[in-house]
């Protein structure tokens, strides 16, 4: 399977004084999240990146934006380079929940991940092109996703195609939610 197998990044949290004392609240292969404050009532998190597709998901001018991707409130900047060989990036972004067992939310992202699960088992003789191929599989095939889901899958796989980037829509914490209960696209891509 095209996804990430990884370790859980092991770096120390960089020194920064945006960074300094707060909570430790996420950790994945490339990424580090720190609990942030709330601006009009709005909670915050410090995601600090070291993978540059997670960068670019979060910066690039093109980035996929709307009801079912992450708000980035800022870009601090690099602190120093990861053990991935990457410089750190600081992004201010909207804090998200896990998702529930049960629920709207829940079902829908059920729904993905199993549907693009599927076609990755499809499209698999495709080898490193499997999960575009398969993201692809699930914007063009009838699955009666709502319209703003459409539209989400269509612009993660131009992203993918534009920036390199393979999907891993697969793991379930990538996929978060609002507390309003929107399902969010957190981590939806992984660096080729
Ligand atoms: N916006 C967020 N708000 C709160 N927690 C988050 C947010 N984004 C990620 N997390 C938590 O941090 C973990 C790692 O983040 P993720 O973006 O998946 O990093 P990686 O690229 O390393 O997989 C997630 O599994 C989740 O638990
Ligand atoms: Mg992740």
């Amino acid at each position: 399977m095209a996804t990430q197998c990884g370790e859980i990044i092991s770096d120390a949290v960089p020194d920064h004084p945006l960074l300094n004392g707060r909570k430790e609240i996420g950790r994945g292969e490339n990424t580090i999240v720190l609990d942030g404050d709330a601006v009009d009532g709005q909670e915050r998190v410090f995601k600090i990146l070291s993978s540059p597709t997670d960068y670019a998901y979060y910066t690039a001018p093109d980035r996929p934006t709307g009801r079912h991707f992450p708000t980035v409130y800022a870009d601090h900047g690099t602190v120093g380079r990861s053990s991935r060989g990457f410089p750190f990036h600081i992004v201010e972004v909207e804090k998200l929940y896990p998702l529930p067992q049960r629920g709207d939310a829940a079902e829908l992202a059920t729904k993905i991940s199993s549907s693009y699960f599927d076609a990755c088992m499809t499209w698999r003789n495709f080898a490193h092109d499997m999960g575009r191929i398969a993201l692809h599989h699930l914007v063009v095939t009838p699955m009666d996703w709502t319209e703003a889901i459409q539209e989400s899958l269509k612009a993660l796989e131009t992203f993918s195609s534009d920036y390199d980037a393979l999907p891993d829509l697969i793991k379930a914490d990538n996929l978060m939610m609002r507390k309003d209960g929107t399902l969010v696209f957190s981590d939806p891509v992984f660096m080729e």
